[in-house]
């Protein structure tokens, strides 16, 4: 089975079209990286394949359903850590709610809260590395731990396929390291990881797929393949300054914003 397969598939917003023709097979398990310039559609594809937008045209399946068919059961399955700056990071909630949330809001009113909950979001802060946290307001902790929370809070419902757009942005590098090898500790637990960057150059030997969007897929598959020279620059032209790396180049962007 594949995490995502799309076919075809166009997506438009206010009639402008976002993403044109995207065509992309991805294994079950596997961990991957999405690239591409600010407004290739990133964040877009991310949408589509949770079900929060729906294709002009093609189709697409996410662990073998339609989201926009099985809108509620591909939701359950597929967990979602979306760009933090869109976040409201003044949310008065402790941190053990704020995962709290992401259980009850799946049940019937009135929204009990179990021992089992608690138990599973007591495992999973303890997973990402923040059980002390359990207690402390979300509004007042830093990038790296908060995005640490967001990830709990999108694993506790134990999806098989985990979406992060820019987890890394505006964390520490040691938060970054941290939350890597969680990512890779769950697709070695079967859970297929789909993450937006803008730097690939510390998570290369990590992943198994990088795909590279621009409105439609420019090259996707193995690293090395995806990751050269003339492929970035017929994308990014002069927005990214590249180095003649091995065994990839190394590319970082003169625009890592949005
Ligand atoms: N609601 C919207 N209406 C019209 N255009 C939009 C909307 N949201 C995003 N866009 C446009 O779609 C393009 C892709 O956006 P997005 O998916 O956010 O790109 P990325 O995440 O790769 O930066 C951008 O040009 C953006 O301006
Ligand atoms: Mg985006």
């Amino acid at each position: 089975m594949n995490s995502v397969e799309a076919s075809g598939l166009t997506v438009k917003l206010n009639g402008f079209e976002v993403l044109n023709d995207v065509n992309l097979s991805l294994d079950h398990p596997s961990f991957t990286v999405l690239i591409g310039p600010n407004g290739a559609g990133k964040t877009t594809l991310l949408k589509t394949i949770l079900g929060l937008l729906k294709p002009q045209s093609g189709s697409i399946k996410v662990m073998g359903l339609d989201p926009t068919k099985k809108s509620k059961k591909v939701r359950l399955m597929v967990g979602y850590v979306p760009q933090r700056d869109r976040i409201s990071f003044f949310v008065p909630m402790k941190v053990k709610d704020v995962v709290m949330m992401s259980r009850l809001v799946w049940k019937r009113p009135p929204r009990w809260i179990t021992e089992s909950d608690e138990a599973a979001v007591k495992k999973v802060l303890n997973f990402v590395g923040a059980e002390e946290l359990a207690d402390r307001r979300f509004d007042e902790l830093s990038g790296g731990q908060q995005q640490k929370v967001l990830i709990a809070r999108a694993i506790v419902s134990e999806p098989r396929l985990l979406l992060l757009d820019e987890p890394f942005n505006g964390i520490d590098v040691k938060s970054q390291s941290e939350i890597m090898s969680l990512l890779t500790n769950l697709k070695e637990n079967g859970v297929s990881v789909i993450m937006v960057t803008h730097d690939v150059s510390d998570v290369i030997h990590l992943v198994d797929n990088i795909v590279l969007l621009y409105r439609t897929i420019i090259a996707a598959g193995k690293p090395k393949d995806v990751l050269r020279e003339d492929v970035l620059k017929s994308v990014y032209g002069d927005r990214i300054r590249i180095y003649a790396h091995e065994p990839y180049p190394v590319f970082v962007p003169r625009d890592s914003h949005g």
